[in-house]
């Protein structure tokens, strides 16, 4: 074998001298960032958390999730408009979120009482319906991959919320969402949009009198601490799209686009099942606490709360649409409550 000779030497470093930066930046990862307002230990905390690991073991190390939880890079407004100027790649903010960005038919989730149970939900999102409230994203330069449930709203205040009277004249928080407002109206309450960052302050200040929300979030973010009396109401639902900024995904390589889909799509079905028992397990931690009352409606109760606020329904079919209410109703085998 002949030994190299100075030439040949020279002409190989200077070749490695324009290859090695494509090697190098072939080799740095592909960064996606994915913002969120709740606690790490919750269950969307936890589903992005569980899509990082797959999708950065799956690309093995070619993809890099960071994940941003409580508001740390974003608030609610903030992070949507950071998703469409490309400085944050994922979010999954509640579907009550959507109108700020021109998509009302979004508000249709927060219908009271639209979904008897989880089941009911996942059969409008998982089906051809959810499919086409993602397609309405798309213009906005954003894409839907999932929707994540978290369960059915509870409603607290520092005094027993036990009748429509006792909303009265009450300030109580809310998502952006025109239905919530018109919800929280419904009841003779005074309702406010505020960030979900700013909801224990605001509560524990007195800008706000009272909230809704689900146990996992009244505990992680020690709502109950600042909240003597939580009613069991049910009368509303809770649940994410998860969404990436549409030209950032499709300009991801093939190949790595198609494992992060399989990543999400994991991650879903994880986020999804642990939902219920998650809140259920909050909702025993506050009652343990001692904290704050936890009352279960009486029938008589929960049939005036449904008085009070069907005619929500009807009212805000100028806002989502009359033919997007009546898609989710046929998809999720809506029955009036009587
Ligand atoms: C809220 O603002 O109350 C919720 O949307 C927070 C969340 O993301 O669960």
């Amino acid at each position: 074998m002949n030994t190299p000779n100075r030439r040949t030497l020279l002409a190989c470093a200077a070749a490695c001298a324009f290859a090695l930066p494509g090697l190098v930046h072939a080799q740095a990862p592909i960064i996606i960032k994915f913002s969120h307002v709740v606690a790490p230990d919750t269950p969307k905390g936890k589903g992005a958390q569980r899509f990082k690991e797959l999708a950065e073991e799956r690309t093995k190390g070619r993809v890099k999730v960071e994940v941003y939880p409580n508001s740390q890079l974003y608030k609610d407004k903030e992070e949507m408009e950071a998703l469409q100027l490309g400085s944050v790649q994922m979010l999954a903010p509640s579907l009550a979120k959507f109108g700020p960005l021109g998509v009302k038919e979004f508000e249709v989730f927060d219908l009271p009482y639209i979904f008897k149970d989880d089941a009911a939900f996942h059969a409008v999102t998982d089906g051809p319906v959810g499919a086409e409230m993602f397609k309405k994203l798309e213009a906005k330069g954003i894409k839907g991959l999932g929707y994540w449930d978290n369960g059915f709203h509870i409603m607290s205040a520092n005094k027993p919320l036990h009748n429509v009277a006792d909303f009265k004249g009450l300030k109580m928080r809310i998502q952006s969402s025109k239905v919530l407002d018109a919800q929280m109206r419904a009841l003779g309450a005074i309702p406010q949009v505020m960030a979900f960052s700013e909801l224990y302050q605001g509560l524990q200040s007195g800008v706000v009198d009272g909230t809704e929300g689900v146990p996992s979030n009244f505990y992680t973010q020690k709502i109950y601490e600042v909240q003597k009396h939580i009613t069991l109401s049910n009368h509303g639902h809770l649940a994410y799209a998860v969404i990436v900024n549409k030209k950032f995904w499709e300009g991801l390589p093939a190949d790595i686009r198609a494992t992060l889909e399989g990543a999400m799509k994991d991650a879903t079905t994880y986020a999804n099942a642990i939902a219920s028992t998650d809140n259920a397990a909050a909702l025993d931690k506050i009652k343990a606490s001692g904290k704050s009352t936890v009352y279960t409606p009486t029938a008589a109760e929960s049939n005036e709360w449904k008085k009070a606020l069907m005619p929500v329904h009807k009212e805000m079919e100028s806002r989502v649409g009359k033919a997007t209410i009546e898609m989710v109703y046929k998809a999720a085998g809506f029955v009036a409550p009587k």
